[in-house]
């Protein structure tokens, strides 16, 4: 009888741990209308228009350039992709705690982050500009004691960091880049360093704002996707992405995003 009961006890036991597994697994598969792909989750800052931004007045989901290409390389692969957003300057690591399963973001791949992520080949080119509203910048001393906004964790804050060696300046991080165009329109920074492909909309919507032709800050800065350290997914979004470049894809989403949109 004993035994009989702790038989019992024991495959109650196995059959509600098989039950909680399976249940998390149809979570998981779950997230896209009852779909039963994988799902990636992928880590980004959606405040970089035209890569990542909510059109709030459509509605809230994360769009653009690098949105597509996720979904499109999810679709060659057969995961669902899940778009997650957060502050810039806390994605890797929030990889890194495997909240998010790659994180894409216009993010340049440097040394320094090479050293804790894995990156796909260079999907995109763009360049630092510095932007004033007079435009009077024109040299790398007149910046000597103004203030220099840029997104807290970004390339462009390293950027002015190495740039405030040479001439005596503050830097202001902010933590997306629409409050950086706030900031300088309402001059409590002096100037502004973003990429290029996103002032352009910036520019255009606000022609008080001009581009400073300070050649030391404007060096290339090339977006990858970042993997955990070690990924074989790495090697499998490289296949995709030469694929995309190939097929014409890549070009269709540059031009879709980066001509008509802005
Ligand atoms: N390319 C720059 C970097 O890697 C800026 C990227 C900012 N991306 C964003 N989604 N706000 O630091």
């Amino acid at each position: 009888m004993k035994k009989l009961l702790s038989i019992v006890l024991a495959s109650i036991l196995v059959m509600s741990i098989l039950g909680a597994c399976s249940k998390r697994e149809d979570t998981a598969k779950a997230t896209d209308s009852g779909s039963k792909k994988k799902v990636l989750v992928m880590g980004t800052s959606a405040d970089y228009k035209p890569y990542e931004y909510i059109d709030s007045a459509k509605s809230d989901e994360i769009i653009g350039f690098d949105a597509d290409i996720a979904k499109y390389i999810g679709k060659e692969l057969g995961y669902d992709i899940q778009i997650k957003s957060s502050d810039f300057s806390g994605l890797l690591a929030s990889m890194e705690a495997k909240k998010v399963d790659f994180v894409m973001a216009g993010m340049t791949p440097t040394e320094e982050r090479k050293k804790n992520a894995d990156f796909t080949d260079i999907y995109f080119a763009a360049k630092n500009l510095v932007i004033s509203k007079a435009g009077s910048y024109t040299d790398l001393n007149s910046l000597k004691g103004k203030k220099v906004g840029v997104q807290t964790g970004s390339i462009q804050e390293g950027k002015a960091k190495d740039l405030q060696k040479k001439v005596d300046f503050t830097i202001e991080g902010r933590d997306n880049v629409p409050q950086l165009f706030e900031e300088l329109k309402i001059g409590r920074v002096d100037v502004i360093i973003v990429e290029d492909t996103v002032a352009k909309g910036y520019l255009k919507k606000f022609p008080e704002l001009k581009t400073n032709n300070i050649s030391e800050a404007s060096d290339e800065a090339g977006s990858a996707i970042a993997f955990p350290k070690g990924s074989k997914l790495t090697s499998d979004f490289n296949g995709v992405l030469k694929k995309m470049k190939e097929n014409g894809e890549m070009d269709k989403l540059i031009k879709k995003w980066f001509d008509s949109a802005q």
